[in-house]
């Protein structure tokens, strides 16, 4: 099995999650563009979704598929969306696509959390993953400073800009011992927006697929 038919079989998987006359939350990358290609052969079935790029909604959209603003809609059943890691208690390294805040938001107003991935993305401990950080532009220098000092190497994103408007740090060398307090410890750095790491509310189920087939963690 190749890298991306694990991603289409976890992909499949997630549709077990998706329940009939819901507002489905669909995640960013290309884990997720599987999911959303499956999402579409049922389409009829849910009440439409929101989505957490512009990327995902093009593409949602271009199945024919209702994308709402998360302001029109009061209750998410659930979010699927991938990660680029992954420790066995589901705390998760996000944001490789850069769209880490709308998908914590997202997930945030979403029911349950279901995380798909290939099992390349499993670690012991979280952090060979470059942790993504969204910053406020003019913070930058200030924020990457403060980040060296919790002893990590933040190199700023090269021409990427977030859907947001903001900058990515991409923070190397870090081994993340403690992944709930190093959260909140970067989410307390003025002019950070949200770091990739979805540990405080991690993901309520994992679908991994490997060479066997796609296992449960929850
Ligand atoms: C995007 C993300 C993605 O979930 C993460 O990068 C995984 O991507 P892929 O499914 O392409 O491996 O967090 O911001």
């Amino acid at each position: 099995m190749t890298q991306d038919e694990m991603k289409q079989a976890v992909a499949k998987a997630a549709i077990d999650y998706v329940e009939a006359g819901t507002i489905i939350g669909v995640g960013t990358g290309s884990t997720a563009n599987f999911f959303i290609d499956e999402l579409a052969k049922i389409k009829h079935k849910i009440d439409g979704t929101v989505a957490s790029s512009v990327a995902s909604a093009d593409r949602l959209k271009g199945h024919g598929i209702e994308v709402f603003d998360l302001n029109n809609v009061s209750e998410i059943s659930v979010y699927i969306d991938g990660a680029d890691e992954t420790n066995r208690h589901l705390h998760l390294v996000k944001g490789g696509g850069g769209a880490l805040t709308r998908e914590k938001i997202v997930a945030a107003a979403s029911r349950k959390f279901v995380c798909i991935a290939d099992d390349s993305k499993l670690v012991d401990i979280l952090g060979k993953f470059p942790l993504p950080i969204e910053v406020i532009p003019m913070a930058r220098s200030f924020v990457a400073r403060e980040i060296a000092k919790l002893g990590g190497e933040p190199v700023l994103r090269d021409g990427f800009t977030t859907d947001n408007g903001n900058v990515i740090l991409d923070v190397h060398n870090m081994e993340i011992m403690e992944p709930t307090v190093l959260e909140q410890k970067l989410n307390n750095i003025t002019g950070v927006v949200t770091n990739g790491l979805f540990a405080i509310k991690p993901a309520d189920v994992l679908l991994l697929g490997g060479k066997d087939g796609v296992k449960v963690l929850d």
